[in-house]
């Protein structure tokens, strides 16, 4: 028998960084506290085993550390010097293969054309079924807390997809849209809504009033919706977005002052963007040419490389990097710390602002492009709301200010804000439907 008040569906928030449920009710919606951690929100890491285990968030990082060292030397591996192609296409001299992949910044891949997906072993993942992994494990911890499988879900998506083809935008577009709706049925959902994660933040709201915007800042971009209640029924009148978020804050801090720290500046730039982030530094990994091209170089340089790439301390490098941008929001200056390769270096936060200043430029431009679609001044807005985690940057938030003026900006809670807003959508969609008893 069904129970009384039946979920209706729920909202995803698939996040670069961070993912989260809400359960839909007709008369209500709640962002899911996941079973065994106090948290609402799934770090958006995806893990792959070559025995077929899979897992996400910090199950992922877990198994990971557990497992992340071991090594398998694979039938072709011995051929790789010779051209073949390996099963894993990590083939590194006497290193074997790894068994276990640990994946960050899949939401990167979504949009980029002739992308197809990891290689790892003797399978190809696409990036639909490495999405899935993330959405298979939310939808099945709300599952469990409900006791019904819901079919229906609102997933949200950037106004503009990191990794998009700025020549190719309808394209690159329509190739995300069709792997995030393979990722949810591959979930396991039959029915899938789309809607922007800034409509999401601001349509969460409770009670609408005159003009208001939300901006939220992610890990992987910005974006912007404008909400307009002046004339009758609430309509989104403007959206934008730009593919800036945490992860590019993260690669400037590594470009300006890590890698420089470290000397891996020496190597060709190429070489040293790709090392910029932990989703950049993925593809470098699964690149089998990496290796023969870092003994060529030879020198501190390429050791540094090696050691990030091949002994397995990039995970927690580029969290200690991630850490100190954080520890910045509240701090005037931190130590940016990394021991196993001998890291250590003061960063104030006045410096990291003056290196994000273009980016924050980027920003506020999107905020006026949204505005402009919208036909409607800064002086007109009534309040903006404020989410994901990198809207606690203080440069960030007085840039608002200045804008705006501080008595009109209203912090939402930065994790979830989104994610209930697609429950509200889910709940606009499948709310009204009779429920057969
Ligand atoms: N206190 C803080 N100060 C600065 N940055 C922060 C803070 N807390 C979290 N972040 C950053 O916020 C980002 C994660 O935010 P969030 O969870 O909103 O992103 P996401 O939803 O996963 O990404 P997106 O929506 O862009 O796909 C990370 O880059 C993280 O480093
Ligand atoms: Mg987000």
């Amino acid at each position: 028998m069904a129970p009384p008040n039946p979920p209706v569906g729920y909202g995803i928030d698939f996040g670069t960084s961070n993912s989260s449920v809400s359960i839909a009710y007709a008369d209500r919606v709640e962002v899911l506290t996941l079973a065994g951690s106090a948290s609402r929100t799934l770090p958006s890491f995806v893990y792959l085993h070559r025995a077929g285990r899979r897992a996400a968030g910090n199950e992922a990082v877990k198994r990971f550390l557990v497992s992340g060292h071991e090594k398998t030397d694979c039938w072709n591996c011995p051929l790789a010097p010779y051209g073949w192609d390996t099963d894993c296409r990590q083939y590194r001299k006497g290193g074997g293969c790894n068994d276990a992949r640990l994946l960050s910044g899949v939401k990167h891949e979504l949009a980029k054309l002739g992308f197809a997906g990891t290689n790892s072993w003797a399978t190809d993942f696409s990036v639909g079924a490495l999405v899935s992994v993330v959405l298979s494990r939310l939808k099945h911890e709300a599952d469990n807390a409900t006791g019904q499988a819901v079919g229906s879900v609102v997933l949200g998506h950037p106004v503009v997809f990191a990794g998009a083809d700025p020549q190719n935008r309808a394209a690159s577009d329509a190739e995300a849209f069709l792997r995030l709706e393979q990722a949810a049925l591959e979930a396991g959902f039959i029915e899938v809504a789309f809607l922007p994660e800034p409509t999401a933040a601001v349509i969460g709201e409770h009670v609408h009033r005159g003009v208001e915007i939300a901006v939220d800042f992610g890990g992987g971009t910005f974006d912007v919706a404008v909400l307009d209640s002046r004339h009758g029924a609430p309509r989104v009148a403007g959206i934008a977005g730009i593919a800036i978020g945490g992860e590019t804050l993260d690669g400037i801090l590594f470009e300006t002052i890590v890698g420089p720290a470290l000397g891996l500046d020496a190597l060709p730039s190429w070489l040293f963007n790709e090392l910029r982030t932990a989703s950049s530094v993925r593809l470098l990994m699964a690149d089998p040419g990496i290796p023969a091209i870092l003994a060529r170089i030879g020198g501190g340089a390429a050791d540094v490389a090696n050691a990030l790439l091949y002994e397995g301390h990039a995970y927690e490098f580029y969290r200690a990097v991630e850490s100190a941008k954080i520890a910045l929001s509240n701090a005037e200056s931190t130590f940016l710390e990394f021991a196993p390769l001998g890291l250590r270096v003061e960063v104030r936060r006045s410096t990291f602002e003056s290196m994000i200043r273009p980016e924050l430029d980027l920003i506020a431009a999107t905020i006026e492009q949204a505005l402009g679609e919208a036909g409607i001044s800064t002086a007109n807005v009534d309040r903006v709301l404020l989410t994901g985690g990198s809207a606690y940057i203080p440069a960030f938030r007085n840039d608002l200010a200045l804008i705006f003026g501080e008595p009109r900006l209203e912090q939402r809670d930065a994790f979830t804000a989104v994610v209930h807003g697609l429950g509200v959508r889910a709940q606009q969609l499948w709310g009204q439907v009779a429920v057969t008893p």
